[in-house]
């Protein structure tokens, strides 16, 4: 069975005094985890939390790339300077870039390449509104999004991580079912399946509102190969019970 990966999304939150503090709380208590674990921090800390998680099971994540390789794009940072620092993961297209930045399907497809090219993992999240939702087009808006990325990076779309985030459910408090999450993931799944003959090592990741009281129902479910956590990701014993439930 292939490696669980829990994901800490910091969000815009941290500082040199918490990350520290936590950190130090997650490093004490990870241990040899069964899973693989990485923690998506903001671009200024990237190099204090490279010196924290050194030599322990953490791995360090970006939350955002430029589409840009490198010159005048005043406060873009390039996949080559992630890399820079280590950072083994990059979110792409995460819902609250695509609502509050504009990011369009296309703009994520090159995220995700620039990642790749640099030999860094792309967490390409995808979801739908509750709107979509409710007007029943989950499914539509979730394989659009995955398409596009497939479409730019089919030749080594093995390489790449998937989230489900329904954008309901994140920092709301209400977390998908196990099987309303379970459904979408297996569509992800066959998907990516049609799209390569490697698609069984991709990894499906669940987020929105996962937490240490769900995460193991979350975590059963055959296609979630894991989580990308908002919230719970800042607390060191909610985040490492996550990290215990993945196995
Ligand atoms: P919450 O876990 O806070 O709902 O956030 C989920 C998320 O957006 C992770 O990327």
């Amino acid at each position: 069975m292939k490696k669980k990966l829990i994901a800490g999304n910091w969000k815009m939150n941290g500082g040199l005094a918490a990350n520290e503090a936590l950190v130090q709380a997650l490093r004490a208590g990870v241990g040899a985890p069964a899973c693989a674990v990485a923690l998506c921090v903001p671009a200024p800390y990237l190099a204090q939390v490279r010196e924290l998680c050194a030599g322990s099971a953490l791995n360090l994540g970006a939350q955002d790339v430029s589409v840009h390789e490198q010159g005048a794009y005043t406060g873009e940072v390039s996949a080559a300077m992630l890399r820079d620092f280590g950072v083994r993961y990059c979110i792409v297209g995460h819902s609250e870039r695509r609502q509050y930045h504009g990011e369009t399907d296309a703009t994520v497809a090159v995220k995700a390449q620039r990642a790749l090219a640099a030999g860094i993992t792309p967490i390409v999240c995808v979801g739908e509104t509750l709107a979509e939702r409710e007007a029943g087009h989950t499914e539509d808006v979730v394989k659009r999004q995955l398409a596009a990325v497939i479409h730019l990076n089919g030749h080594c779309i093995s390489e790449i991580v998937v989230a489900y985030e329904p954008v309901w459910a994140i920092g709301t408090g209400k977390t998908a079912t196990p099987a309303q999450a379970q459904t979408v993931h297996a569509l992800l799944r066959a998907q990516l399946h049609a799209a390569s003959e490697k698609s069984d090592r991709i990894a499906l990741l669940y987020g929105g509102s996962m937490n240490a009281a769900n995460a193991s129902e979350l975590l059963a479910q055959p296609d979630i190969d894991g989580g990308l956590i908002g919230g719970a990701s800042l607390k060191a014993p909610d985040f490492l019970s996550i990290i215990a439930a993945a196995r």
